[in-house]
């Protein structure tokens, strides 16, 4: 039901680069949230744009998921320049080791050829921990390459499947009930409105980060992703949304 023609799709990505106000749009074709594939194929979407832009001496941060551990499983060498190193863009969110930052940013370098710092951070911080950590040498090091980061790779989730994801305590679920967050990236989550009503206390990339970064690309599909979507675009600072048909109906559905 859900393999559209190739002209459908440019239609549809003309219609949510409107809606959601982003500059560039690519959907491929299908539904993540039903078929593993449609991931990869996000991931490929996302390796050929990457190739594109690519420039010599460029440091690329990634989040985790299960989205971008599927670019990680398609990348391969970015041809053209020789030197560019990934990094993860925050400290490791409590989740699976295979879809952690810290893995993910050490396969993408691998099969593209590229080099890798790892960030060995718990998540949450206490406040204590926190200060000790950034004035930890060898983590300010590889800090400040995250800090200035050229490129940006990162995933979206629905806000209380990713709570759950990561095992958060019953208060703070209990708060992202009330203030009825919607969507969670970088560890911020947010409401319907695009406003930040909880944030996971880590080191690396903050919102604020984004707003020098050249390019900031977001992955995410599946129908079951729309209203996340729609919601962290109301702030975002994104250069370019890779989604799927599915989730690209629904959002045009929703508006
Ligand atoms: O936990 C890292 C993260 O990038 C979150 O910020 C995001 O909500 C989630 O992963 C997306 O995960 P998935 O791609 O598995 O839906």
């Amino acid at each position: 039901q859900y393999i559209a023609e190739i002209s459908e799709l440019n239609q549809l990505e003309i219609h949510l680069k409107e809606i959601l106000r982003v500059e560039n749009v690519i959907i491929v074709p299908g539904n993540s949230d039903e078929e593993d594939w449609v991931k990869q194929e996000m991931g490929k979407a996302c390796v050929r744009y990457l190739k594109k832009i690519i420039m010599p001496n460029a440091t690329i941060a990634v989040t985790g998921g299960t989205t971008m551990a599927s670019i990680a499983s398609v990348m391969s060498p970015l041809d053209k320049v020789d030197n560019y190193l990934f990094v993860p863009a925050r400290g490791g969110i409590g989740e699976k080791v295979e879809n952690q930052a810290n893995t993910i940013a050490a396969e993408m370098s691998l099969k593209a050829q590229g080099n890798y710092r790892l960030l060995y951070v718990p998540d949450p911080l206490s406040e204590t921990s926190y200060q000790n950590l950034i004035n930890e040498p060898s983590i300010i090091e590889v800090l400040q390459l995250i800090k200035n980061a050229d490129i940006v790779l990162h995933g979206i989730g629905d806000a209380l499947t990713m709570a759950e994801r990561r095992k958060t305590p019953e208060n703070i679920k209990q708060k992202l009930l009330e203030e009825k967050a919607v969507s969670e990236a970088f560890g911020y989550y947010f409401t319907q409105k695009g406003e930040v009503v909880h944030k996971v206390r880590t080191v690396g990339l903050q919102l604020e980060d984004l707003d020098s970064k050249e390019y900031v690309i977001t992955v995410a599909g599946g129908s079951s992703k729309a209203k996340a979507i729609e919601s962290y675009f109301k702030q975002a600072k994104s250069h370019m949304l890779i989604t799927d048909e599915a989730a690209a109906i629904q959002i045009l559905r929703d508006s």
